[in-house]
């Protein structure tokens, strides 16, 4: 093992889109960046994934609706966002001076609404210029959220469903399409399949696992819906074997997240064979996380003489 003395060749390709490098920040957990402009260089980021954009604007699920658990979090925040308009006029010029590649996150309560938001988007901005960095250079299908009555995962657990929404809004642009993946359903890599055939560019897995506490002195769930989505290091064997599940199943780049907060968490979803991964309950206690978290990533490629970051699933030893 001879160490590498120049920097590592850390790029990712998601179809038409080259991240610089593959840490971004998880959808939901860095609201559409303004939020963290003073504590994070977030033009250092390899992607950042809005928070879900709906076409209305939706103030989200009562409270309370976030309680920690062991080693997790379990939300319950039902997609409250700004909504269609507000994002186009409001999130739109922010993201544009932003010098991290941008994927929004669309949620919809019926097919139709996800290709109606991605064409409301892809009218505003026009169309992609070669080499040039939008206001918005992919989209991320929400089809895995387990806090919405209708939509959401509900859509994320029908492969034939998938394959259909995905399909729409590809005709409808030319920018990268990530389809997000739910690990509530019985075949994930089923699903990523189906996305596969609906010709998304990649999938990113997972979203939260559904997940309940209850409060035994007054006998109530501990958030006001019940049931909701945990997070955090809770889940990250989980969303590590989908990731394998998924990357042996499909030829589309694979992102993968749920409970990475230090470098070697990342190096496990990229050994078991992600492109690229998300950061997201750890920034809330460390906005820096997904930066240190890079370092980390170049350290160990250094330290091992990897070159690629393509080159890092390869390393993986599976036993016979
Ligand atoms: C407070 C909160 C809000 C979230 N909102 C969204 C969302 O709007 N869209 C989405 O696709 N995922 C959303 N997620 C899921 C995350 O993007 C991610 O898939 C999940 O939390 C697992 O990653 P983590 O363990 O690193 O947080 C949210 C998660 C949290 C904790």
């Amino acid at each position: 093992m001879e160490s590498l003395n120049r920097e590592p060749d850390l790029r990712v390709r998601i179809g038409p889109l080259v991240l610089p490098n593959p840490v971004g920040v998880a959808s939901g957990t860095f609201g559409y960046g303004q939020e963290y402009q003073d504590l994070v260089d977030i033009d250092a980021l390899g992607a950042l994934y809005t928070k879900a954009v709906s076409i209305d604007p939706k103030s989200g699920n009562r409270p309370p609706r976030l309680v920690e658990t062991p080693s997790g979090l379990i939300n319950s925040i039902g997609l409250a966002n700004p909504g269609l308009p507000a994002f186009l006029d409001e999130k739109i010029p922010y993201l544009q001076s932003l010098g991290c590649p941008v994927v929004v996150n669309v949620v919809g309560e019926t097919e139709s609404e996800y290709t109606t938001i991605v064409e409301a988007i892809e009218k505003r901005i026009g169309v992609p210029r070669e080499g040039m960095k939008g206001p918005v250079d992919g989209y991320e299908l929400n089809l895995s959220c387990p806090n919405v009555e209708k939509g959401g995962m509900a859509f994320g657990t029908e492969p034939e469903l998938v394959e259909r929404i995905t399909r729409k809004v590809r005709k409808i642009t030319r920018r990268a399409l990530v389809v997000k993946l739910s690990p509530n359903v019985t075949d994930i890599a089923q699903i990523a399949l189906a996305a596969e055939a609906g010709k998304a560019d990649a999938v990113s897995c997972i979203n939260t696992v559904v997940g309940m506490a209850i409060d035994v002195k007054t006998c109530k769930p501990l958030i006001a819906r019940g049931i909701g989505g945990l997070s955090g290091p809770a889940i990250r064997p989980i969303g590590v074997a989908c990731v394998w599940k998924v990357a042996r199943a499909v030829r589309i780049p694979v992102i993968g997240l749920g409970g990475i907060g230090c470098a070697n968490d990342a190096l496990e979803y990229l050994l078991a064979g992600a492109s690229a991964i998300q950061v997201g309950t750890a920034i809330f206690s460390n906005p820096r996380a997904p930066l240190e978290i890079l370092e980390g990533v170049k350290t160990w490629m250094r330290e091992r003489g990897v070159e690629k970051l393509k080159d890092i699933p390869s390393l993986f030893r599976f036993p016979s």
